[in-house]
């Protein structure tokens, strides 16, 4: 059996082509994207998800004003679907105790940094950058996760350390640890975990 997995997104969408790539090359074989569920109409990680033949869904703050209406619609969606395993690449809301205790160990996150450094709320995107620089580590890189009630809380599944370099800046760091850590670790924890759950 194939893990059937949805990927939640809200901006670009590297992540989301890392795991779509791997698909591709034979890296995932045990789990399959089988739909992508953004929060922010025109994110370009629905483009990504277009030009792969991957049925996408947009759940904008207009049609779904709190969480409560966000996170009922999402579960309405990813039940009808059976999707077994959700994957948050750089999806940008945390999500309500309410929902993670619905998908216990069902549920992985890409962090960019090392849990648990610069993390938790608040802790996004370049801000988490941000931070690594103006606390002057000398080593940073990428963390994949469970997701539970605790943001960033959840148990580790992957890890790659990056160094920090001469003259970076967030925009050049967040740049490397991407490349050097989140596509790289984010494909192979999606195969990890997706054989895990197809094997139950
Ligand atoms: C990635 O660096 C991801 O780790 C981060 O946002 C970026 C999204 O890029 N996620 C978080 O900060 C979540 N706490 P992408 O849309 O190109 O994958």
């Amino acid at each position: 059996m194939v893990t059937k997995i949805a990927v939640l997104v809200s901006g670009g969408g590297t992540n989301l082509q890392a795991i779509l790539d791997a698909e591709k090359s034979g890296i995932i074989t045990s789990g399959k994207v089988s739909l992508v569920v953004s929060n922010k109409e025109g994110a370009y990680a629905l483009e990504r998800a277009k030009n792969h033949s991957v049925e996408t869904l947009v759940l904008s703050k207009a049609e779904y004003p709190t969480n409560a209406d966000f996170e009922k619609k999402l579960i309405e969606e990813l039940e009808r679907r059976e999707i077994g395993l959700i994957v948050l690449a750089g999806f940008m809301k945390i999500l309500s105790a309410d929902f993670t205790s619905r998908y216990p160990e069902r549920i992985i996150n890409v962090h960019p940094a090392l849990i648990p450094s610069f993390c938790g709320e608040g802790f996004y995107g370049l801000k988490v950058h941000e931070a690594a620089l103006s606390y002057g580590v000398k080593v940073t890189g990428a963390t994949v996760h469970f997701v539970n009630e605790i943001p960033d809380g959840g148990r580790i599944i992957a890890q790659k350390a990056v160094y920090i370099e001469d003259g970076d800046t967030p925009e050049i760091l967040q740049k490397r640890v991407m490349e050097e850590a989140e596509w790289k670790i984010l494909p192979l924890a999606v195969e990890k975990v997706s054989k895990e759950i197809a094997e139950k």
